[in-house]
């Protein structure tokens, strides 16, 4: 199950270029909702790893039953295909409004090792957050490790 889930996102980046044109580029009004789309599934992943990572901090209670379900909501994020918003053509270097690099779609990218390393690290999370604060403070430096290890790379840094 989890091979299957790097190997799909690994080839994410080569089963989009059916969704382009002939040029190889989707049209514009389809790289911007893609762009949109895959910023709200970032921003989800935020909303639920601050529930974590308050939890963690102890700036919030920890909660058994809303850790696990944070974690759950990470585990269902990483398994939603992605494949649709990752075009070619929505770089940065491409169109306005992205940070996402050329990094992503260059030949050599890792892009795929890097979501994997994020399957990993929220199936851990779930097995562990709902568990007790220990067993979830050790799990979150993972998840925080697996964002920035594809953010380094492969996001542009804030302006
Ligand atoms: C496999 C790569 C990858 C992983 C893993 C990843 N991100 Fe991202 N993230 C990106 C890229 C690329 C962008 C830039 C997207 C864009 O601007 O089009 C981004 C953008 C974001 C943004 C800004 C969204 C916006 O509204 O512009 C947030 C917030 C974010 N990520 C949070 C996270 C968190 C939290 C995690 C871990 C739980 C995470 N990301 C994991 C690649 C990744």
């Amino acid at each position: 199950m989890r091979k299957t889930l790097v190997v799909t996102l690994a080839t994410v980046a080569i089963s989009v270029a059916a969704l382009a044109g002939a040029d190889g580029h989707a049209d514009p009004k389809q790289i911007e909702a893609a762009v949109k789309a895959r910023q709200a599934h970032m921003q989800l992943y935020s909303f639920h790893l601050a529930t974590l990572g308050g939890m963690a901090k102890g700036e919030i209670a920890y909660d058994a039953e809303a850790a696990g379900s944070a974690a759950d909501a990470l585990v269902s994020l990483v398994q939603l295909p992605q494949g649709g918003y990752w075009l070619p053509g929505s770089d940065n270097a491409s169109i306005e409004n992205t940070r996402a690099l050329p990094a992503i779609w260059a030949a050599d990218s890792k892009v795929g090792e890097a979501a994997g390393a994020m399957v990993e690290a929220a199936m851990a999370m779930q097995a562990a957050a709902g568990t007790d604060l220990a067993a979830l403070q050790g799990a979150i430096g993972a998840v925080g490790e697996a964002c920035g290890g594809c953010h380094k790379p492969y996001r542009a840094s804030a302006n």
